[in-house]
């Protein structure tokens, strides 16, 4: 068999961007990306891509039908592949032992059985989807069970891509990162991975560990990366108290080369689908190993963002003369971030469920995200209207709850939503990117986050 051959099982947020790249810079490789989602694929092979990330129609477009294929032929894209990086989802398990926090592994292990079943020659197994450590482990058990006498080197290549970033994270990537057992065949195949990366990653940012350490580092990334946002909104809510402004704070400690700028933005929390995930995952870890005072000090994170989620909401209400009950409030943005459509685990699934509670009546606009709020939001049958137009949610509108840093939000033209409101117009920025001044001048009582209110009151 050709050892140029690539299959990625799951084609998803990570599978298609990370196999678009890998097919663009090594064109002496086919790529195959198979997924049992027959709709998706059927996306991926259209002018309409399952996922919105910016560049990434234009990366798929440049080597799909010659050397990127997508396909729901799983089986066939297995035996014809020596190389099967495994993309499938690893979500919270949501029943019997560990439910919750631990990892619900049954996709991943379908994948493994299913790729001992369909293989005819040995073959390099890569962990690309978030696995708990030691994963690696009970995959390679279930792979070499095979009876046919085959070998598989199970490698663990952890992810970084953030979204709405993912073309520009795969193409210079801080690292890549990979772990491989402690055997010759294990070494073999990190070597051969490694060639794949290094078509274009500088060698020094390609490193390479034992698999534990691997899947470790991944897990720690995100909760570390998540536990400097619970700590600046845990200091936001400190702000809103005492004067000080959480912007301002942020810039401060930033500047302090030991700490760094980056991932201090004060908001409503974080959303995503991996950061609680994958932190609950660390938090049954430690419990798991009777290490109760560390899982406790990681579970905090997630302890402090529902906070943090809460507390924006409590603010709209209490500031709202108590009572939000047959308001209109404009939501803007429902994406988890901005420049993407994923909604998953976004605050502002929470946030709209506790004004919906209220009995506010919310008018909800997002430029990508409004499909996935429909579905997010399914259960509930009245009191949301969906708007694709933002003045048109704000029409008549008590207030404006920001959500999402999508940029477009800070170009609108505020006289004239202020205009289409209901006074006193209240505006609650959840991130921070409104001219808070200007739009206090124009009429607004203004809540910025984690710095002084802004009101016409006396
Ligand atoms: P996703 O849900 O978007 O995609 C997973 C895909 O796998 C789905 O399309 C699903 O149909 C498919 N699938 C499931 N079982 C299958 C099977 N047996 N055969 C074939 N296809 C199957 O998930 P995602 O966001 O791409 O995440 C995948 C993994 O990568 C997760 O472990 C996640 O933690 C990790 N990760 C995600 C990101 C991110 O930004 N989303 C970043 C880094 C790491
Ligand atoms: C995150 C990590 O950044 C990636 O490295 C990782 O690969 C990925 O998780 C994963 O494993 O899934 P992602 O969730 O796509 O990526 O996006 P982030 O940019 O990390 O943002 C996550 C959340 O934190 C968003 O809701 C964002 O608005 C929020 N955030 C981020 C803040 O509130 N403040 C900040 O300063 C930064």
């Amino acid at each position: 068999m050709d050892k140029k051959t690539i299959l990625c099982i799951g084609a998803g947020y990570v599978g298609g961007p990370t196999m678009a790249m890998i097919a663009a810079k090594c064109p002496d490789y086919k790529v195959t990306v198979a997924d049992i989602n027959a709709q998706r694929i059927a996306g991926w092979n259209s002018d309409r891509l399952p996922i919105y990330e910016p560049g990434l129609t234009q990366l798929v477009e440049k080597s799909r039908g010659k050397n990127l294929f997508f396909t729901t032929e799983v089986e066939k894209g297995i035996k014809e592949s020596h190389i099967i990086f495994v993309s499938v989802n690893t979500p919270t398990k949501t029943f019997g032992s560990g439910a919750g926090k631990a990892a619900d592994l049954q996709f991943w292990e379908k994948s493994a059985r299913l790729i001992a079943e369909q293989s005819e020659e040995d073959k390099i197994v890569v962990e690309k989807s978030t696995l708990p450590v030691r994963a690696a482990e009970a995959i390679h058990r279930i792979l070499q069970s095979n009876t046919k006498g085959l070998k598989f080197s199970v490698l663990s290549n952890p992810e970084f891509l953030a979204e709405g970033t993912a073309v520009a994270d795969l193409e210079n990537p801080d690292r890549v990162l990979i772990g491989s057992m402690i055997s010759p065949e294990g070494h073999e195949a990190l070597e051969e991975l490694v060639d794949i990366y290094a078509h274009w990653v500088p060698r020094e940012r390609i490193i390479t560990t034992n698999v534990w350490s691997s899947e470790m580092s991944k897990l720690v990334s995100n909760a570390m990366l998540a536990q400097r946002i619970s700590s600046i909104n845990s200091i936001s809510a400190l702000c809103e108290k005492t004067g000080a402004d959480i912007a301002e704070v942020s810039h401060a400690v930033g500047l302090d080369k030991r700490v760094g700028s980056r991932f201090l933005r004060a908001g409503v929390g974080f959303g995503g689908s991996c950061f609680k995930k994958d932190i609950l995952n660390l938090v049954y870890l430690c419990e798991t190993f009777n290490l109760h005072e560390v899982a406790d000090y990681w579970e905090q994170v997630v302890l402090m963002n529902e906070y943090q989620e809460r507390r924006f909401a409590e603010r709209i209400v209490k500031n709202m003369f108590n009572t939000i009950s047959g308001k209109r409030i404009a939501v803007f943005g429902f994406a988890f971030k901005a420049d993407t459509g994923d909604t998953r685990e976004s605050p502002a699934i929470y946030i709209s469920r506790l004004l919906l509670n209220e009995r506010a009546d919310l008018a909800i606009y997002d430029p990508k995200a409004l499909d996935n709020a429909k579905i997010d939001l399914g259960d509930v049958t009245a009191g949301i209207e969906y708007c694709s137009d933002p003045y048109e949610a704000v029409r008549g509108a008590h207030a404006i709850a920001l959500i999402t840093d999508w940029k477009e939000f800070a170009e609108y033209d505020y006289d004239r939503i202020f205009s289409l409101m209901e006074k006193p117009a209240f505006i609650f920025d959840g991130r921070n990117v409104l001219d808070h001044d200007r739009l206090f001048k124009t009429g607004f009582n203004v809540f910025p986050l984690g710095k002084a209110e802004m009101t016409h009151f006396e």
